[in-house]
Formats: structure tokens, sequence, C-alpha cells
């Protein structure tokens, strides 16, 4: 299923080869996090990219513009499918981080990578949101900075599964969500309190779905992602 991003959230790069030999063809990317990223480096970003997956680096980049370019350039360097910044970071940010993807893309004669925001991470809740300063609802946030990433020319956001039809509505098509937080209504939610399950979520007008403990913590990964594949009716990835 091309859609759906498995988060190799694990501690060791021999893990996260296992997860995606066993993986590969099955899904349509592999997301890897500031977990394995600080333990592992580029390295496993490298190996994954040579074996022709799709990486979404996820460090959710939030610096000076200046910074960031340069980020989003050695991301670029290394070849990954997809990269993300924090909307917060502001619109001159933003724009840094598409311009620095589409130059060094251009350098190197290869596609860009899709540079996405995080709006407000999933862990604030709206009682949080007066602690960092934050004015208004969670949702006015969400739809205020999803907006804010449209209109600096970022390829999308992510985005918890309540906030997809109302991003969809207000920066419309062509625009990509990602979102996690995908599980079936009989499943263990762990720390994820606001789940859908990934027909849902795909129905509301999500691009990418997500899915971590669901599938990486399965006793048989692959048959939990062609499972999650088969619920949706979609195909496996090609
Ligand atoms: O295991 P689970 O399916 O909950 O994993 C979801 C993945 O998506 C994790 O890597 C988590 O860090 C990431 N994520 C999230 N909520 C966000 C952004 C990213 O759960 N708002």
């Amino acid at each position: 299923m091309d859609q759906l991003i498995v988060a190799l959230d694990v501690d060791t790069a021999a893990e996260a080869r296992a997860l995606a030999d066993a993986l590969r063809g099955a899904v349509g990317a592999f997301k890897i996090g500031s977990r394995l990223f600080t333990s592992h480096g580029p390295n496993i970003v490298e190996q994954l990219v040579a074996r022709g997956d799709r990486v979404f680096l996820d460090l959710k980049f939030h610096d000076i513009p200046n910074t960031v370019a340069g980020a989003v350039a050695a991301a670029t360097r290394l070849g990954v499918w997809m990269v993300n910044v924090h909307a917060a970071g502001g619109t001159a940010m933003m724009r840094a981080a598409i311009d620095a993807a589409r130059d060094e893309a251009t350098r190197r004669s290869t596609r860009p990578p899709l540079v996405i925001a995080v709006t407000m991470l999933t862990s604030l809740g709206e009682s949080n949101l007066a602690e960092v300063g934050f004015a208004g609802s969670m949702n006015q946030g969400v739809e205020r900075l999803a907006r804010l990433a449209h209109t600096a020319g970022l390829d999308g956001v992510v985005a918890s599964p309540q906030e997809i039809a109302l991003i969809r509505r207000s920066c419309g098509q062509p625009f990509t969500i990602v979102t996690p937080g995908i599980r079936a209504a009989d499943e263990d939610r762990g720390d994820q309190t606001r789940t859908m399950s990934a027909a849902e979520a795909l129905s509301e007008g999500a691009t990418y779905l997500v899915v971590g403990r669901p599938i990486i913590a399965a006793p048989d990964p692959r048959k939990a992602a062609e499972r999650i594949a088969a619920a949706t009716g979609t195909q496996p990835a090609s």
C-alpha cells in the first residue's frame, strides 16, 4: 500500500534494516525519526535509500532560516523522499526550507524531497496552548499554521486524524496530509488518544498514513501491514 508509511521507531540500525527487509514491497515508505537518527545518524538513511526505499526523515527542523536551509539541503543530498519542519518557525524559515530542497535537487539533477510542516504537536492539549503562548483553540492554531505552510509553498503538513477535514477544506488540493494516530477500532491505542482507522483517515482526505507500533510490534509486521491495506481496500505497494 503506497500510502502507508511505517515509523521505524527502534533503537538499532539492525532492527530498522530487518523491519525494512520484512516490509519492503508491502508499504510505501519508512519514517526515520529523532530516536533512530540520534543513535545511528545518516548511515541508516543512506542504507535504506540505497536499497530503493522511500525515506521520510522526521526530524522536525525548527531553527533560523539559514540553518534549516542547510539541514534540508543535507537531507536532499541523502536522497530522502520527504522531510519536515515546524510551521511555527515562520514563513521565512519554511520558504528557506523549500528553496533549499529545490536548489539542492536541481544541483544534483534529482527530484526534491517533499517538504511538509508540523502544525501543532498532537501531544499538546487545549490546556497547554496558553502555556506556550498560543491564543485560541487547537483547531484555530492548526488551521492558521496549515495555511501558513500552504502559503509559504510547502508541499503539505502532518496532521492528527481529527484535523484532516479542516485542513483539506482550508488548503484544498494538491496538498499532502500525512496522518499518524492510526488504530483499528478494537486495537490498543497506546499513548495515542485521538485515533482513527486507516480507512476513515483516507476517507477524511489523508494522503499518507503513518503507522508505528501496530506494525513494528506485531508478531508478523508484514501481515499486519497487509491487514491494514486490506481494510482500506487498497493494493500492496508496487
Ligand atoms: O506507534 P504509532 O503508530 O503511534 O507511531 C506513530 C508515529 O508517528 C510515531 O513515530 C510518532 O512519533 C509519530 N507522530 C505522532 N504524532 C504526531 C507526529 C508524529 O504520533 N503528531
